[in-house]
């Protein structure tokens, strides 16, 4: 036993909801992670003695369990064989392809696949430790598929809830996996498994009928020994107060007009924010934009296109590749498109705290999403959120899983370069009134539907799971497991 007091609830996910930093007076310390996770999940963690399993985000880093901001953290080490076969390779280089539909060629190694057991072994041995008796576990992504069949093996007892920040594939796709079977084996260890649209919850039942041969209805699986598993979706949302509140603030406003002038000033701003990753579709896009550039359909005195890559994944081949491919064709556009102290496009690559996005999105007039496959794009939501006067465009791809509730946007195929090219156009020339009406729309399901809601849905949902469990998570003091925002 480790000197960690048990929990109630647990959340295990690939990563710890800290960064590391550097304090002020220079020693090493920790700093929340941007993320809407943790906001959602901090006061229903509160109220129920909530710890947190993840790895720290470094190799060989071994760290005993601490708390950080009154919340328990649980660090799970990794070796850097193991952060290069299991997080690198089976999670990034086997799963993350295949679960997007192929955007790159997914590799398959039998040594990646036994990273991967063993290391969800050891998430499910941490909870195993930690969790009371009739705890709620609720396991986080594709990094971990196997951990709620472990924890099930050794902790009958608890609860257990999984949800898939990702698409999940359709049966043709997943079944090209040669441990497809082990995969759905270990996600049926939960009570419930939680996708982002319907879509994956349909291809996972139907996969489980097809390839373990369980009886299912509709949303719900029927296991041989009685038991029941329920997969549903369960969009996933943004802390839509939280952006509304930084968007709201004096020192991002001004931060927005600093970064309107540094680009000198232009009629209109184009912009993209994404991890550099080849599923976003940022080549594609900005392949558009310069078309249109060079065509002469958009002067570069009157606008200009903000990219936000952040670095990610930096030693997996595949997103080297994508980060000189993405180099070449921002130098080519600017250099042959560009006048001097007028370049089409303005081009980082880092990552920046939600104060400066905020700043961003409240600079730009047209927000541009355009995946060839994602789970949902957070991306697309914060750019709503922040746009208090009900102006503003979003272009975005259908094949993000925010099309189905951003429904106003300028909805685009990522594939077709001139219907892109036609929407950045339609988007730019868009009359106010049209503009206000769409994003009015946008914004009021942003503002209803934000990720506390989303946590307490699923929680509440796990509840309804037919069980013998007794013990369910205790909403917070507002009534509800998220009214704390
Ligand atoms: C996606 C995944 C997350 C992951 C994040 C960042 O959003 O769904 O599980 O944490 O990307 O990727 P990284 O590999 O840096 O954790």
């Amino acid at each position: 036993m480790t000197s960690t007091p048990t929990a109630d609830l647990v959340i295990i996910a690939n990563r710890l909801p800290v960064d590391r930093t550097q304090l002020p007076d220079g020693t090493d310390g920790w700093r929340r992670s941007p993320g809407g996770l943790v906001t959602a999940l901090e006061p229903v963690m509160r109220a129920n003695d909530g710890a947190w399993i993840g790895w720290p985000g470094a190799a060989d880093d071994d760290l005993e369990p601490f708390v950080e901001d009154g919340l328990q953290l649980v660090p799970v080490h990794l070796t850097a064989d193991e952060v290069e076969e299991f997080y690198e390779g089976f999670s990034n280089g086997t799963l993350w392809p295949l679960y997007h539909d192929l955007v790159a060629k997914p590799e398959f190694h039998r040594e990646w696949w036994d990273a991967y057991v063993t290391v969800n072994q050891r998430f499910a041995d941490k909870a195993v430790e930690i969790a009371a008796p009739g705890a709620t576990v609720w396991v986080q992504d594709y990094q971990l598929q196997l951990v709620p069949q472990m924890l099930r093996d050794q902790r009958p007892d608890l609860r257990i809830g999984f949800y898939l920040h990702i698409p999940f594939p359709p049966v043709e796709l997943f079944s090209q996996l040669p441990w497809r079977r082990q995969i759905l084996e270990g996600l049926l260890g939960a009570d419930l498994i939680g996708f982002q649209l319907p879509g994956g919850a349909g291809n996972f039942v139907r996969l489980v009928r097809k390839r373990v041969g369980h009886k299912t209805h509709r949303d719900t699986i029927y296991l041989p020994n009685g038991r029941q598993v329920r997969a549903a979706a369960f969009p996933i949302s943004i802390d839509t107060a939280g952006f509304e509140e930084l968007a709201r603030s004096e020192a991002v406003e001004q931060r927005a007009k600093e970064i309107r002038e540094a680009v000198g000033s232009p009629r209109k701003i184009f912009l993209g924010i994404d991890r550099l990753d080849y599923t976003k579709g940022i080549y594609a896009r900005l392949r558009a934009y310069g078309e249109l550039v060079e065509e002469g359909r958009l002067d570069p005195a009157d606008a200009v296109f903000i990219q936000v890559a952040t670095p990610s994944r930096e030693r997996v081949e595949q997103y080297r590749i994508l980060r000189d491919e993405i180099d070449r064709l921002v130098g080519h556009i600017n250099g042959d498109l560009g006048r001097i102290g007028v370049p089409p496009i303005s081009y980082l690559h880092a990552s920046y705290p939600r104060e400066e996005m905020a700043a961003f999105y409240r600079a730009a007039d047209i927000m541009v999403v355009t995946p060839f496959r994602d789970g949902m794009n957070l991306v697309a939501k914060e750019y709503v959120a922040c746009r208090l006067e009900d102006d503003g465009a979003l272009v975005l791809s259908e094949f993000a899983g925010a099309a189905d509730e951003l429904r106003q946007a300028w909805l685009v195929n990522p594939y077709d370069i001139n219907g892109m090219k036609s929407a950045l156009m339609d988007a730019f020339h868009a009359d106010d009134r049209d503009t206000r009406r769409r994003m009015r729309a946008l914004r009021k399901t942003v503002v209803e539907k934000d990720v506390a809601r989303w946590a307490a849905s699923f929680l509440e949902a796990m509840d309804e799971v037919p069980d013998h469990h007794d013990k369910s998570v205790r909403p917070t003091a507002e009534g509800d497991p998220g009214a704390n925002r």
